[in-house]
């Protein structure tokens, strides 16, 4: 059918040419290039050519190619451009000071994350090392994050952190990526849709971090809290050392309306010391939320059921945490020994992507649910009541 509209103007193509660009995100800022200022100029020339000024913002922008990539194709698909021709360059540091400024909506700077803001900030933590508190971050994270909220997670493991492994982001050597600064603002790696940031992204060498003692590690905390643009999010997740050190905390005093997850195994013997985190949790103002059981039986070729590490650690664990509480804390999940699980976390495909119907991925997406069902707490708010 021969096309009998006439020819768009050099005006009306190159706002068509706009608006294919307000396509085009910003991979780490996940906002569209037109709102970053970094579109600065579209022209129009002869013969259906077109020039795109693109300015980055910052020099040496690890996005570039992508970016370059993503605009030569939304000006390319537009019906008329026959060419299209990008001239890069650089943000002045007054527009990527403006550009800052305004991704910080205004807010001065410091802990992103008040009582007052909207974000859900869930710690998840444990007595004793190893039984699960990352695996049970990153999963509830992408979970969160499939289900269509926007999701952050913060690694404050300074001794293991394991985030960017389990997360996929790590190269060939385990190496985390360094994050892309825009002068003080820190854009986290963005996996599996969940923007990630790390100890482990910012120490080159893990035996320099696990020396850090208290005020480093709180300043640390804080730096994240604060410089790292998270943008808005719905729930930023927190995955903790085990215990009830120094980085526990201050995290409890840097967000002290944060809800707390305690995991634990079903040993009952471990019992005393997850309760020993929530109770710590607690001190600072933070509520705990539930229990989630790791490790839970090993279903078993045969139907039956191994118990490999007992059982009863999670109910015990919660109605130790319940005692003297208006509300009992609940058990919202138990997460089977799982050999995909496990797979999921070598391969940095968490398991509730990558074998959705496994056991343990059903367990944890329920967790998921329970989070989201259960809603933000109120732990740390003003609730701008008065008792008359
Ligand atoms: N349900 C499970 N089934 C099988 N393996 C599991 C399960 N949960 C965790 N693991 C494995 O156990 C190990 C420890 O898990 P993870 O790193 O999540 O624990 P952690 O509590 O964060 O440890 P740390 O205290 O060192 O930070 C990992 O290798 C993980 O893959
Ligand atoms: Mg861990």
């Amino acid at each position: 059918m021969a096309d009998d509209s006439p020819a768009a103007t050099d005006e009306q193509l190159g706002a068509a040419v706009l608006a294919a660009l307000g396509r085009v995100v910003d991979p780490e800022i996940r906002r569209p290039v037109t709102e970053l200022d970094m579109i600065r100029g579209v022209d129009v020339q002869p013969q259906g050519r077109v020039r795109v000024d693109l300015q980055l913002t910052i020099v040496g922008c690890p996005a570039a190619d992508t970016i370059e990539r993503d605009v030569r194709s939304a000006a390319g698909s537009v019906d008329g451009v026959q060419h299209v021709d990008i001239d890069v360059s650089v943000m002045s540091p007054a527009t990527r000071a403006a550009l800052t400024e305004r991704l910080r909506a205004g807010r001065p700077r410091g802990v992103q994350f008040t009582p007052d803001s909207l974000t859900r900030v869930i710690a998840v933590t444990s007595g004793k090392g190893g039984v699960g508190k990352s695996t049970v971050t990153v999963n509830l994270a992408v979970a969160l994050a499939a289900a269509g909220q926007r999701v952050g997670i913060v690694d404050v493991d300074v001794h293991g952190f394991s985030v960017p492994g389990l997360m996929g982001l790590t190269d060939e050597h385990g190496v985390a990526p360094r994050p892309t600064r825009v002068d003080s603002m820190i854009l986290p790696p963005v996996a599996h849709e969940v923007k990630v940031v790390s100890i482990g992204m910012f120490v080159d060498d893990v035996s320099t971090a696990v020396s850090w003692r208290g005020p480093m590690l709180h300043r640390t905390v804080a730096q994240f809290l604060t410089d790292v643009w998270f943008g808005d999010l719905d729930v930023l997740l927190l995955d903790l050392p085990p215990g009830t050190g120094d980085v526990a905390i201050s995290v409890g005093q840097l967000l002290p309306h944060a809800e707390v997850l305690v995991v634990t195994t079903p040993q009952a013997a471990a019992a005393d010391v997850a309760e020993r985190s929530g109770v710590v949790a607690r001190q600072t103002g933070q509520r705990v939320i539930g229990v989630v059981e790791n490790m839970a039986g090993l279903v078993q070729p045969d139907g039956s059921v191994l118990h490999l590490f007992g059982e009863g650690g999670g109910d015990e664990t919660a109605a130790r945490l319940s005692r003297g509480q208006d509300s009992p804390v609940p058990v919202l999940g138990r997460v089977p020994l799982s050999v995909p699980l496990r797979e999921g976390g070598d391969t940095g495909l968490p398991v509730v992507l990558g074998a959705p119907d496994d056991p343990a991925a059903l367990a944890l997406r329920s967790v998921a649910d329970a989070v989201t069902t259960m809603g933000r707490g109120l732990a740390g708010r003003k609730l701008g009541l008065s008792l008359s």
